[in-house]
C-alpha cells in the first residue's frame, strides 16, 4: 500500500471511533454534546491518532490489542487544546479547521465546557477501554494526563502566552515552550502506540525521542507557515503570531532560520526510527510529510 492511501486508511478508521466512541450529538444537554462534535468533526490532520494506530503496528502487526480507544482519546484532547487555545483570553482566534472557532459558532462558555468535556472524555475513555488489562490502562492514562499536565502541554501554554510580546526571549525558553505545548502529545502518540503493540521499554523510549523530534519540527513548521501560507489553505489566520507579537522560531530565526531548524529535528526523527526493528516505511514517509505539510 502506498504512503497516501495508508494515511488515508488511517484517517478514515480514526474518523469511525470518534464516531463510536463520543457521546452524540444529541446527548442532553444538546448545545454541549453538538459543540463538542462541532470542533471534532470539523477535520483536522489527524496526526496524533494516526501515530498511535501506525506505532501499535509497527510494533504487533497481527493487532491482538485495539489502539483506536486511545487513538480518540488522544485526538479528544487535542482537539479540547485547540478549542481553548482559540479562547479570547488566549490566542482569540476566529478561525480552526476552516469553520468559524467554537466560541464563535457558539458562544465563549460552551467552548470552555466543550473543551473541559473533551479532556475529561479522553481520560474516561482510556481507563474503560483498556479495563481488562489494569495495568495497561494505568499506562496509558498516566501518559496522557503527563503529556497534558501543568509541567508539559499546559506549561507551555501558560510560558507561550507569557513570552507574548516580549523581544528578548532565549532559544532555550522558546524550545522549552515547543517542547510541551506541542512536542509533548506527538511522544504521548508514540508512547500510547508502543504499549498497545507491546514494544520493549526500550523500544517505547526510543520512540518517544522520535516524537520529540518529530514534535520540535512539526511546531517549527506551524510557526512557518503562520507567516508564509494563507488563511484558506491553512484553515486558521495567517500572519497571527507576528499580529500577537508571539515568540516563536520565525521571529527568533527568520523564515529560513526555522525551516533549517525543522529539517534538523525532522532528519533526527527519521534517523531514530531507522534504529527500530519492523517496517518504518510509513512511519519515515509520514514524519517527511508533516516536514513538507503546507497545513
Ligand atoms: C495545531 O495542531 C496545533 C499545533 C500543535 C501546531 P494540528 O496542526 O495537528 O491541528 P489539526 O488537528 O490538524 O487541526
Ligand atoms: C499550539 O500552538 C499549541 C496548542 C494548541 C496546545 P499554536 O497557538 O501555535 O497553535 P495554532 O497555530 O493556534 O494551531
Ligand atoms: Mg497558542
Ligand atoms: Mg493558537
Ligand atoms: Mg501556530
Amino acid at each position: 500500500m502506498d504512503f497516501t492511501t495508508k494515511l488515508r486508511a488511517l484517517v478514515s478508521q480514526v474518523e469511525q471511533g470518534l464516531e463510536r466512541l463520543v457521546p452524540p450529538a444529541d446527548t442532553r444537554p444538546v448545545l454541549l454534546h453538538r459543540a463538542m462534535r462541532y470542533s471534532l468533526e470539523s477535520g483536522g490532520k489527524r496526526i496524533r491518532p494516526v501515530i498511535v494506530l501506525a506505532v501499535a503496528e509497527l510494533f504487533d502487526p497481527s493487532g491482538g490489542r485495539d489502539p483506536l480507544p486511545a487513538a480518540v482519546a488522544l485526538e479528544c484532547l487535542h482537539t479540547y487544546s485547540l478549542i481553548h487555545d482559540d479562547l479570547p483570553c488566549m490566542d482569540d482566534d476566529d478561525l480552526r479547521r476552516g469553520r468559524p472557532t467554537v466560541h464563535k459558532a457558539f458562544d465563549e462558555a460552551t467552548a470552555l465546557l466543550a473543551g473541559d468535556a473533551l479532556l475529561t472524555h479522553a481520560l474516561g475513555l482510556m481507563v474503560s477501554a483498556y479495563a481488562e488489562d489494569p495495568a495497561l490502562a494505568v499506562a496509558l492514562t498516566r501518559d496522557l494526563a503527563d503529556a497534558a499536565g501543568s509541567r508539559r502541554l499546559i506549561g507551555g501554554q501558560v510560558e507561550d502566552l507569557a513570552a507574548e510580546g516580549r523581544t528578548d526571549v532565549p532559544a532555550s525558553d522558546l524550545e522549552f515552550i515547543h517542547l510541551n505545548k506541542t512536542a509533548a502529545l506527538l511522544e504521548a502518540s508514540f508512547s500510547l502506540g508502543a504499549r498497545i503493540g507491546g514494544a520493549s521499554d526500550h523500544d517505547r523510549s526510543l520512540v518517544v525521542g522520535v516524537g520529540r523530534d518529530l514534535g520540535l519540527a512539526f511546531q517549527i513548521v506551524d510557526d512557518v507557515l503562520d507567516a508564509t501560507a494563507e488563511s484558506a489553505t491553512l484553515g486558521k489566520t495567517a500572519g497571527k503570531d507576528a499580529k500577537s507579537g508571539k515568540t516563536t522560531y520565525v521571529s527568533v530565526f527568520g523564515v529560513e532560520g526555522a525551516r533549517l531548524r525543522a529539517r534538523a529535528h525532522s532528519d533526527a526523527a527519521r534517523d531514530a526510527l531507522r534504529t527500530l526493528p519492523g517496517d518504518i516505511t510509513f512511519l519515515t514517509e509520514l514524519v517527511e510529510a508533516l516536514t513538507v505539510r503546507k497545513k
